[in-house]
């Protein structure tokens, strides 16, 4: 029994909510943007693609105005990197700048805290025509787009996120199709451009503290506690092995600048050795991270693997399903309820994953995604019940209040997706948003915005800051 009432959230609390260009911008191609790989990348005929998305381009007066009536103290965006700079490096964009001031500004006008990720998945096409993350080129490119963003929009962002979710970018590169599967080695090639990944955002943070001394700036991984299926031995050290490769590579690499020993050993027994530069080490180390952002949706169950064929585990069967023979294999947890879309729901997991990072690192933490896919319907008279999401986020946040009273020091919490958004495999009909946006994959509709239940029910939550979690 608890003896003691429990923290309280703090009262600067972030209560945010976040998106991604590509996702929720539409315009793809409008006012001298470049296309990015999202915008070329291939969809399945089923699903729609990116180019008119949410149409944020051209309505994100209304939907800024929506945030703030929602009570929105934080705002988590990316910013699109072809649209300041079409050619990945070069010109730079007028139009582009000026659409994100304009963004900026109307956020700071409702009091609204924006948190800018510099880079969310969509490399400017024209890099990825160069050899995108292998080559090193793309280091300097991101480097100087970095510092284009802090020269233009230093004055007023105070939170920057590095790169979203490199990890996902390495353990999936090949279903994200950013390494070419008919590679001698893709994993040489992954690991490489994770290296060269690596030194770009350390580059970045040091330039951010030089250039901005006031302003903080963090890595945005997708971390995840990592459970063995079993007691036994060879499956709790298979469990310990994937949680390197998922998470603790990227966090020991940003924060310590250094490569995690496990990690390092199965590169080795890969030839995946990623080739390093005199100078690049130092690089690393000097970076200081000033919070640790992290996406969060489930956790991940694993197990020992015996050399075997591999079977071609998809994403959407299991968030972060994988297995590698010799090494470790997914498991479903028999325990835990699964959306729709069959992602596990574990709340709990939070809880674990918030201590797990802070015990480790010592950095304030910031939750940059969590969230419900599911396909909303429409109800007459203008009506979304989602009480699924609300189940969802209420217990997420309750096991936020649990983590902030073991001493995790928690500034915020910013669930997918502020708004309806195009999911990354899944189309339009997955939607995670607190607004509706009225389009299905194919028909466009009239794109209008319709507040879900969800939304009501997250304005009290902030209104209380997090006391009030009742769905009534
Ligand atoms: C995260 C990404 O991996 O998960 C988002 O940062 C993404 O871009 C989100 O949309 C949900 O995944 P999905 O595949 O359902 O869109």
């Amino acid at each position: 029994m608890r003896n003691h009432p429990l923290k309280p959230f703090p009262k600067d609390f972030l209560w945010g909510a976040s998106t991604s260009a590509y996702q929720v911008e539409g315009a793809w191609n409008e006012d001298g943007k470049g296309p990015s790989v999202m915008d070329v990348a291939e969809h399945p005929k089923e699903v729609t693609d990116f180019k008119v998305a949410s149409d944020h381009y051209h309505r994100y007066k209304e939907d800024i105005a929506l945030f703030a009536e929602l009570g929105l103290k934080a705002y988590r965006f990316s910013i699109s990197w072809s649209r300041i700079f079409p050619e990945g490096t070069g010109e730079v964009n007028q139009k582009g700048i000026d659409f994100y001031n304009n963004l900026i500004n109307e956020l700071k006008k409702h009091h609204i805290e924006p948190v800018v990720t510099m880079y969310h998945f969509d490399l400017p096409y024209a890099l990825q025509k160069k050899g995108g993350w292998l080559n090193r080129e793309t280091i300097d490119a991101y480097e100087n787009y970095a510092k284009t963003l802090f020269e233009n929009f230093g004055d007023r962002v105070k939170y920057w996120l590095t790169i979203n979710e490199q990890n996902v970018m390495i353990l999936f590169g090949e279903l994200l199709g950013t390494v070419d599967r008919n590679a001698e080695n893709p994993k040489k090639e992954l690991y490489q451009q994770n290296h060269h990944m690596f030194v770009a955002q350390a580059k970045a943070m040091i330039l951010c503290h030089r250039m901005l001394p006031d302003a903080k700036i963090g890595p945005a991984p997708n971390i995840s506690a990592v459970y063995p299926i079993s007691p036994q031995p060879e499956d709790v050290l298979a469990a310990h092995t994937f949680s390197s490769l998922r998470n603790w590579l990227y966090l020991d690499a940003a924060v310590f600048g250094r490569y995690n020993s496990t990690v390092w050993s199965y590169l080795e027994k890969k030839q995946a050795i990623p080739e390093i530069q005199d100078g690049d080490m130092a690089i690393l180390k000097e970076a200081k991270p000033d919070f640790i952002a992290f996406n969060y949706y489930s956790t991940m169950t694993v197990g020992a693997n015996l050399p075997q064929k591999v079977s071609n585990n998809k994403r959407e069967d299991q968030q972060m399903a994988f297995e590698e023979p010799g090494f470790f294999k997914g498991h479903p947890n028999p325990n835990l309820p699964k959306t729709e879309y069959g992602w596990e729901i574990d709340p709990v997991g939070l809880r674990t994953t918030l201590r797990e990072i802070y015990e480790r690192y010592h950095l304030p933490l910031l939750i940059t995604e969590n969230g419900l896919g599911a396909q909303d319907r429409l109800e007459e008279g203008d009506v979304v019940n989602d009480d699924y999401r609300i189940d969802y986020l209420q217990k997420h946040i309750e096991q936020c209040r649990l983590a902030l009273d073991d001493g995790v020091e928690l500034i915020g919490y910013c669930p997918w997706s502020a708004i309806d958004l195009v999911s990354t495999h899944q189309g339009i009909s997955k939607r995670y948003g607190f607004i509706y946006v009225n389009r299905d994959e194919f028909d466009l509709k009239d794109l209008r915005r319709i507040p879900k239940k969800s939304f009501y029910w997250y304005k009290k939550v902030i209104a209380s800051n997090g006391e009030d979690l009742a769905n009534e």
